[in-house]
């Protein structure tokens, strides 16, 4: 039933409930020592969209981080936790979260990184392209509209160079191929194999946007503003970056042999 406030206003409001209603949203925020950025999050998270429901996937950070958590979750309902036993990679972290989300019977499955830097408040336009549709809805900084905010050079540059060689190597039309604030309708990851997953960092992005696109699934990027976490430090690093490069290398000459190889044959 439209409240009044709905009624007054107009079909917006009524349309946006009626989504939410039809949809039970589970917002995966994996953490390692995130104490000083998590409480931030979580609160706008919770205020910007109230319908979704979070998971925290904590790998036993030692600042404890996983006990905050707890903490969260003991006094909001909506909170759940996910405990690990230690550090094997945001990739690791959420497909268990995954695993977790599809069990307990989610229909929209949210990544977020702890950090601020996706904001919960553009949430919605996310939720707006699965409401319209789409398999998978990226955040994107790389398409018209989209922005990082205090990111220092070098990051753009891997950011951007990684996006262009991924778009050449696999023949994809997405912009933003690393990006973590990502919405998947339960039907997508239904649809793949969570054990042949092999990256275990940030490549783990492209990983999985990989396989959507092999399954013909539609994939909608909208624009989102990045902005550079303020607290605690990033956990990228040089092998994260080359894992991605080796992987995007092999799934693109693979991809290319089988193409060949079919037209031969
Ligand atoms: N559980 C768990 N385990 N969480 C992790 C791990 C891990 O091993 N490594 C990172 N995280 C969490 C962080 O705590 C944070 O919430 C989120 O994953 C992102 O990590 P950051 O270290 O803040 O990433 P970033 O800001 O450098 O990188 C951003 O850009 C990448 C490249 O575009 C993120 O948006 C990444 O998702 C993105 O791939
Ligand atoms: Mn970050």
């Amino acid at each position: 039933m439209l409240s009044l406030v709905e009624v007054v206003l107009g079909l917006p409001f009524a349309f946006r409930t009626e989504r939410q209603q039809l949809l039970r949203v589970l917002t995966i925020i994996p953490t390692y020592n995130e104490i000083e950025s998590l409480p931030k999050t979580l609160a706008r998270l919770r205020a910007a969209v109230p319908d979704s429901d979070v998971l925290i996937a904590d790998d036993n950070s030692p600042d404890g981080t996983g006990v905050l958590a707890d903490e969260f979750a003991a006094n909001d309902s909506q909170v759940h936790v996910l405990h690990r036993a230690g550090k094997e990679g945001l990739g690791a972290a959420y497909l268990a979260g995954f695993m977790w989300g599809l069990e307990a019977g989610y229909d929209v499955l949210v990544e977020m990184d702890a950090d601020g830097s996706h904001q919960p408040e553009q949430l919605p336009l996310l939720l707006d392209g699965i409401a319209q549709g789409a398999d998978l809805v990226l955040g994107s900084r790389w398409v018209p509209g989209g922005k990082v905010v205090n990111w220092p050079l070098h990051r753009k540059l891997i950011s951007t160079c990684g996006s262009l060689y991924s778009r050449v190597l696999l023949g994809i039309p997405i912009r933003d191929v690393t990006g973590g604030y990502r919405a998947f309708k339960r039907s997508t990851l239904e649809a793949l194999d969570f054990d042949s997953v092999e990256s275990v960092g940030y490549g783990f992005q492209v990983d999985m946007l990989w396989r959507v696109c092999q399954k013909g699934l539609k994939v909608v990027e909208v624009p989102i503003t990045f902005v550079e976490r303020e607290f605690g430090a990033s956990k990228m690093s040089g092998n994260i970056v080359q894992e991605a490069m080796v992987n995007v290398t092999k799934w693109g000459l693979a991809a290319r042999w089988k193409r060949l190889a079919g037209r031969k044959g």
